[in-house]
């Protein structure tokens, strides 16, 4: 099986789990189709996946960490949702489909986006409260990614990019620090909440954050090279956008060649966080971090 094969057939557990995540939670009806019309378009389910993997690399129950897995999904997509509002990057286009403030309208859009949030910490918890899992594991994990997802993470990282954009001095630096806000709080917050959720010891804690923060870059360098060589039905979402949004990139900062070639350096860094694991996940989550590199979506 390749790894995108594999990636998929975990990325289909997932979606199982988040096609009734929101059911039955008294959601008005517009805004649980609003809600449920983004989070079930498809996706990588990249985030989620890697919660799980590292969960159960480290000996964890990764059956019990689905619904914190799953609340992962539920923020990205909610930062997806909000990122193509016409406030933001103003994209019409996302997953393949009309993006959800073109499909449904801006005010539902932002109300959907609120509702996955909030929604998120709901199934965070419900990895104790309904799956058993020890609460003091699962308060921890909630804290890493509350914070990961808040200000000083994701959200953060999003406001520095509306800052950047339309400037031309930006610094390597300061790009490499809104990367790693805005894409990669999450992912790193992914890596580590799987760890943390296993009961592993702190060590392997520190690799998975490590693991993640390295990944994390690589993943949007490769965003934005993508932005710029692939085509919008491959992409499932506007091709040029950063280029006509005037955003500051890798690519426009130090060439197409350059910005692969940097990628792949912090996908060695991360693979490197794996040399104390063997087993079939290390294997997965050593492929994975290469596919970051290699996708074409
Ligand atoms: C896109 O994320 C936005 C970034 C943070 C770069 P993904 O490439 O993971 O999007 P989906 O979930 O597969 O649609
Ligand atoms: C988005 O970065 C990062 C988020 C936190 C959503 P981009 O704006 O480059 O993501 P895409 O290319 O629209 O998916
Ligand atoms: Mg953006
Ligand atoms: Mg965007
Ligand atoms: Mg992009």
């Amino acid at each position: 099986m390749t790894i995108k094969d594999k990636l998929a057939e975990r990325a289909g557990k997932v979606e199982e789990f988040l096609e009734h995540c929101l059911k039955d939670r008294g959601i008005p009806n517009r805004l649980c189709a609003a809600m449920d019309y983004s989070l079930l378009a498809g996706g990588k389910r990249l985030r989620p996946v890697l919660t799980l993997a590292w969960m159960q690399m480290l000996g964890g129950d990764a059956d019990k960490g689905m619904p914190f897995a799953a609340s992962l999904e539920c923020i990205h997509t909610y930062s997806l949702i909000h990122d193509d509002l016409p406030a933001m990057d103003d994209d019409d286009l996302r997953r393949g489909k009309p993006s959800n403030h073109k499909q449904f309208d801006e005010a539902t859009a932002i109300l959907a986006g609120d509702g996955l949030l909030t929604e998120a910490f709901g199934l965070m918890s419900a990895a104790s409260i309904v799956e058993g899992l020890p609460a003091d594991r699962v308060l921890r994990a909630i804290y890493v990614l509350a914070v990961a997802a808040g200000g000083g993470g994701m959200v953060g990282g999003q406001a520095v990019d509306m800052e950047f954009t339309g400037r031309e001095d930006v610094s390597l630096d300061e790009l490499r620090e809104m990367h790693a806000m805005k894409t990669g709080a999450l992912i790193t917050a992914a890596c580590e909440c799987g760890a943390i959720l296993s009961g592993a010891g702190e060590d392997h804690i520190d690799n998975a954050r490590e693991f993640g923060k390295a990944i994390g870059v690589a993943f949007q360098i490769v965003d934005d090279v993508l932005d710029v060589i692939s085509d919008t039905e491959t992409l499932g979402k506007p091709v040029g956008s950063d280029e006509e949004m005037g955003k500051s990139t890798y690519p426009l900062l130090i060439g197409l060649e350059k910005s692969r070639t940097l990628a792949r350096e912090y996908v060695d860094e991360a693979i490197d966080r794996l040399s104390g694991y063997s087993g079939a996940e290390q294997k997965f989550l050593e492929e994975l971090a290469r596919y970051i590199v290699d996708r074409v979506y």
